[in-house]
Formats: structure tokens, sequence, C-alpha cells
């Protein structure tokens, strides 16, 4: 899918205050730093539209952006990021919670995994957590510019694994790094397939 344009739309600490319009959108979640804001700004071909650092706890409000006039990405803040401060933590739990309780459009969130660590309980734990919601996601394994081939393979079949514990089947997934660009397609014509069942385009 071809990206015309990205723009910065709105950010919100309420859901009830994100855009009223009903296009459909598209979710990016995951633990602190695990490259959710780098993901958009590979995908949508801009270096800062999604503002990112080196330093966990960046993003700390919900971001739409707009893309070809038709559908939203939405950056939000990532969950496990032990330097801020309890209450913070607490809002953005809030918030996150209640973003993916009432946000109707949403069509499917992206749960993001860094590719680098075996399967931890904080994700598994969140991936159950949206499975008993009923919130449809998929997952994306970042960074996997960081690993060999053989140890990408590896750490799968443990996700795998652990995940048929719980799961009936692997939802889906896709293997991306941001510095690389890999995994640019493949997320896109996900999307673009996804938006076919939503708009005209
Ligand atoms: P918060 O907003 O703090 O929740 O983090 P985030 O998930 O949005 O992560 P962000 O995109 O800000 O990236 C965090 C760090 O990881 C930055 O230093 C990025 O440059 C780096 N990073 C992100 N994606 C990749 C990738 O695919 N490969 C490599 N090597 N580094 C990456
Ligand atoms: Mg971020």
């Amino acid at each position: 899918m071809k990206i015309k344009s990205a723009e910065f739309v709105i950010s919100n600490s309420d859901v009830a205050k994100c855009p009223k319009n009903t296009i459909p959108e598209y979710a990016f979640i995951g633990r602190s730093n695990v490259g959710k804001s780098s993901l958009i700004n590979m995908l949508t071909n801009r270096k800062s539209l999604a503002k990112t650092s080196g330093r966990p706890g960046k993003t700390q409000l919900i971001n739409h952006f707009i893309i070809n006039k038709k559908w939203y990405l939405v950056d939000l803040p990532g969950y496990g990021y032990a330097r801020v401060s309890k209450t913070a933590k607490k809002t953005f739990q809030k918030f996150i919670t209640q973003y993916f309780f009432h946000r109707e459009q949403l069509v499917t969130a992206f749960v993001l995994i860094d590719i680098r660590h075996k399967p931890q309980p904080i994700d598994l734990d969140f991936m159950i957590w949206m499975g008993e919601n009923d919130i449809p996601f998929s997952i994306v394994f970042t960074k996997a510019d960081k690993l060999k081939p053989k140890a990408i393979t590896g750490h799968i079949e443990d996700y795998k694994t652990i995940l048929l514990e719980t799961w009936e089947e692997m939802p889906n997934y896709f293997i991306t790094s941001s510095s690389k660009s890999i995994g640019k397609e493949e997320l896109l014509q996900y999307i673009k397939n996804l938006n076919k069942t939503m708009i005209s385009d």
C-alpha cells in the first residue's frame, strides 16, 4: 500500500476526546521502548512523525495519526516501565484500558514484542487480558535486526509453544525491524486488506 499522506491529528489522555469519526483505526501497544513509535515512522516513511526515544516512557498519551486521509494509526504509551511513578503508571493503565474498552473503531491492535527476549510474563498477561476482553490483536515482533535468523526462529518457536498453551492457534504475527524496514510491506498489506472490509477505496 502506498502511503500518500500521514499527519498527526491529536493527543489525548481520555478516550472520550479521541476523534469522533468512525474511520478504521489500528493501535500499537507493548512495553515501553519496544519500538511502537518507531514502527509508526517506519510504516509511514517519516523520520519523526511519532516521537521516539532511547529512554523508555517517551509516549505518554493516545496519539492519533491519519493516513491517506482514510484511516488512523494510534501510538499508545507503553506498559511495564518501572521508572515512571506509580501514580503515572496507574493513570496510563486506566486510559489504555478505557481506550481498548471503548474505541469501537479499533479494527485490530498490534501487540509489539521485542524479539530479543524469551517470552515475558508481562506480554503474555497482556495478551491474555486482550483475549478475555475480546479485543482483536496481532503480534509484531520488533528489533529483528538485532538477532541472527536462527535466533529469531528459535524465539518465535518459544512464543508458539507458550501461546498455544492459552490459545487454540497462534495469533497472526509479523517480524519487523524499524531500522532496517523489515516487515513493512507485510504489515501494510495486512492493514490494506482489513481496510477493504471497512471502507471503499
Ligand atoms: P515508549 O514510547 O517509551 O513506550 O517506547 P516505544 O515503544 O514507542 O519505543 P520507541 O519507538 O521510542 O523506540 C525505543 C528505542 O528503540 C529507540 O532508541 C529506537 O531507536 C529503538 N528501536 C525501535 N525500533 C527498533 C528496531 O527495529 N531496531 C533497533 N535496533 N532499534 C529500534
Ligand atoms: Mg513511543
